[in-house]
């Protein structure tokens, strides 16, 4: 069994990305510069979006953190990404989600400039995703790109199988590993709670994206052997005897199936930390856009 390390991939993405920002710096050139709004004071989010506004540090870039109040009104939030989408010092910038109830999450999504959404949600980049044209794909399906990439996994004729239909992750997941691309040519079938008898699918997976969110959901007698698992799920269950009181765990039983894969990434370790190396390079690559 091979651990997809995405703690230490997504650490090689980095200082790769600050080399580069090095050698922009000693030619002169300013820095790229990510913004971050964040409404209220939601624990996890901020924690989140300072992981990001450090992350940039880190790597040479500029970064702006705004954040607003709790009661901020949907117009307000408007006028903010208005006045990020005209600032030519900014090279792309990301509203951390979830939203507070009283906003419109879809209205202020479409309201960020699509040359600047590094977060890949804006219908016109999703919509790019889906054409295979140059667009930004979303940090978890660019990080698990980039692992199955860097690990030298084929994907070319296997038969994947995605778990979940959720527009983050387990949609564009499918669409891009059916695409041809370095990493893709793959049959995918895209499974979701619907779907009947889904072991008889999954025992014929030779890579399995297991994004549904029901805490190790997928078991050993599930999957075939040598089987590569990429576990999108990240759920806190209680655990007394931790420090913290909980302890981190996917939607695979890793446990369950370790004997049998050829490789899988952990959790925690495994796909989240890739996400914000992948939101590094995304707004790099707005930058060199921006430039060009
Ligand atoms: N909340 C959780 N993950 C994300 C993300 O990737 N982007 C944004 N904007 N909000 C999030």
């Amino acid at each position: 069994m091979i651990l997809l390390d995405g703690k230490k991939t997504s650490a090689d993405i980095k200082e790769e990305i600050a080399l580069e920002v090095a050698e922009l710096k000693a030619q002169d050139k300013t820095a790229p510069h990510l913004a971050a709004i964040i409404v209220g004071n939601d624990g996890a989010s901020l924690t989140y979006v300072n992981a990001k506004v450090k992350a940039c540090e880190r790597v040479g870039f500029e970064s702006t953190l705004i954040r607003l109040p709790e009661e901020t009104t949907e117009e307000d939030l408007l006028n903010e990404i208005a006045v990020l989408n005209v600032d030519n010092d900014i090279n792309g910038f990301i509203v951390q989600l979830p939203l507070p109830n009283h906003i419109d999450e879809q209205k202020v999504l479409m309201a960020i400039d699509p040359e600047k959404d590094v977060d890949g949600f804006h219908p016109m980049n999703v919509g790019k995703l889906a054409l295979n044209l140059p667009t930004f794909i979303s940090a978890t399906p660019f990080g698990i790109l980039e692992l199955l990439e860097r690990y030298n996994i084929e994907t070319s004729g296997k038969n994947v199988v995605v778990i979940g239909r959720s527009h983050i992750v387990g949609s564009p997941m499918s669409i891009l590993l059916a695409q041809k691309r370095k990493v893709g040519n793959a049959t995918v079938t895209l499974t979701h709670s619907r779907t009947k008898d889904l072991e008889s699918i999954t025992k014929q997976a030779d890579i399995i994206v297991a994004a549904l969110g029901i805490p190790e959901f997928l078991k050993g007698e599930m999957v075939k052997d040598g089987v590569v698992i990429i576990d999108v799920g990240i759920t806190r269950l209680a655990d007394p005897s931790k420090k913290n009181g909980f302890r981190l765990v996917g939607d695979v039983d890793f446990n369950g199936v370790k004997e049998k894969v050829s490789h899988i990434t952990p959790v925690p370790g495994g796909v989240g930390p890739m996400t914000i190396a992948m939101l590094l390079k995304n707004t790099l690559l707005a930058y060199y856009r921006q430039e060009s």
